[in-house]
């Protein structure tokens, strides 16, 4: 097993702080790719048009991207790099040896997006419209824009392996990855497409809105800048929906049952209508406030602009929330649950025990013993819930088990896998394991009622 010491997030829980840095880190990684494409048409639009006051828009619309991408962007990819490393070795270990390359590729293109952006931004000055320099510079947010999706494609790969692997063991034992077919598994091109053309109109919203705040008094530019970049936005919704559409087939049968669950919680399960209803009411504020942008450039108010940066921002956060939940229990899926246990290893845990497999285990808690039972159990619960579970805080374990008597909890642990919460993985162990964790489990129900 890959195993690293035992990191529990009190609280918070691991799937919150992931959560938490991985969404910052969508927002600004898909508004740096569409905002390459943006960027590189607006320039194109302005030096064809010789058109002075749009340039100037245009970099007044970079100079934001530009902060957000080197600053919040590059910190919060690294921080996804701390986080998976300490919450979840086994899975990013995996993908590791898989991706190895894919990802050294990456890293080195992501450099070049960097330099070309860091080229681009600090040479436009010294470039004016109208000069034969101009042409030159404009290649450099070409080059930027091809980079920046380029580094989308390959992480596109990457998450749509964890979705759909595919066919992509060459062997059964000892097993061989496949890497062509990892690359190239189902959902990756939708993916892909989809992703292209979301990041396109999530950049777009964001250009319109800058287009409001930096127009200024200047309204004829602000109605350029709004018209120009609502336009990107409007076309670029058929193929969102149509790749959006391909990328959905592609869901295995259990993860599209997970998809309502996925866009509430699961506290409001019983009103599944509610899912649709927060979609579309998100989709009227976009259409509405866009709609509204497009027709009054001069007239509408600053408030239909950010109405348009929400909307769309949920509708990503919405989408990034549904794709990680409905991936459930499995964090690649059919190869390894969401708490790093391969499936294909619960045979052997069940027969001879996880505790004989932990590496991260005081020497005294391998053998059970009635007055060790306990202290065991809480092991056994970091080792395989508190991926998604804390104690006391979020999705908080003794919450779950409020007023459940020992036998209950021990039977409730033998279905964690059941139709009712197909989303947790089953849980990996012999009886006696199983009655530890219970064991531990009843002590916490113990400490609500004092
Ligand atoms: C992949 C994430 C995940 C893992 C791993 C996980 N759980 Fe859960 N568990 C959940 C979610 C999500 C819920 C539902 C929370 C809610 O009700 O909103 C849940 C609910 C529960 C419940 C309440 C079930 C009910 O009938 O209401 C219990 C008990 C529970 N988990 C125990 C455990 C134990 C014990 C482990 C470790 C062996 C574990 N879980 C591992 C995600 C997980």
């Amino acid at each position: 097993m890959f195993d690293f010491p035992i990191f529990a997030m009190p609280l918070f829980g691991h799937r919150f702080i992931f959560a938490f840095d991985a969404i910052v880190h969508v927002f600004v990684s898909h508004a740096a790719v569409g905002g390459s494409i943006v960027l590189a048409l607006a320039q194109y639009f302005a030096i064809k048009n010789n058109d002075r006051k749009f340039d100037e828009l245009t970099y007044k619309i970079l100079f934001t991207l530009f902060i957000l991408a080197t600053a919040v962007g590059a910190l919060t990819g690294i921080g996804i790099w701390v986080h998976v490393n300490i919450i979840n070795p086994a899975a990013i270990g995996a993908l590791l040896r898989v991706f190895f390359w894919k990802w050294f590729v990456e890293w080195i293109v992501f450099n070049v997006e960097m330099i070309l952006l860091l080229m681009f931004f600090l040479t436009w000055k010294s470039k004016p419209i109208g000069t034969p320099a101009k042409a030159g510079h404009f290649k450099l947010v070409v080059g930027y824009a091809v980079a920046s999706w380029l580094t989308m494609a390959i992480i596109t790969a990457i998450l749509g392996f964890q979705m759909t692997p595919g066919n992509w063991l060459a062997s059964e034992f000892p097993a061989k990855p496949d890497y062509l077919a990892s690359l190239m598994n189902p959902s990756w091109l939708p993916s892909l497409g989809f992703r292209t053309f979301f990041a396109i109109i999530w950049a777009s919203a964001g250009a319109i809105a800058l287009s409001w705040f930096y127009g200024g008094d200047d309204l004829e530019t602000r109605e350029k800048g709004i018209r120009f970049f609502s336009k990107i936005l409007y076309l670029s919704i058929i193929p969102m929906l149509g790749f959006g559409y391909w990328y959905y087939l592609q869901f295995p049968q259990a993860a599209k049952d997970l998809f309502v669950l996925g866009v509430i919680t699961r506290r409001l399960a019983a009103n599944p209508q509610l899912a649709v209803q927060v979609t579309l009411g998100l989709v009227t504020l976009v259409v509405v406030s866009s709609a509204y942008l497009f027709l009054r450039p001069k007239k509408a108010p600053m408030l239909a602009a950010l109405a348009l940066i929400l909307g769309s921002g949920a509708l990503i956060g919405e989408f990034e929330r549904v794709r990680e939940f409905v991936r459930k229990p499995y964090i690649i899926y059919g190869y390894m649950y969401a708490n790093g246990i391969r499936v294909q290893d619960m045979p052997l845990l069940n027969k001879e025990g996880y505790l004989k497999q932990a590496v991260f285990l005081p020497p005294e808690l391998r053998q059970i013993t009635p007055e060790n039972k306990v202290k065991v159990g809480e092991y056994l619960y970091l080792f395989e819930c508190r991926y998604c579970h804390t104690v006391n805080g979020i999705n908080s374990v003794k919450t779950r088990v409020k007023g459940w008597d020992e036998p209950t909890i021990y039977h409730r642990i033998g279905q964690l896998n059941s139709p009712a919460t197909p989303y947790m993985p089953p849980f990996a162990g012999t009886d006696e394991e199983r009655a530890a964790l219970a064991a531990y489990l009843v002590t916490l129900n113990a400490d609500s009622k004092n």
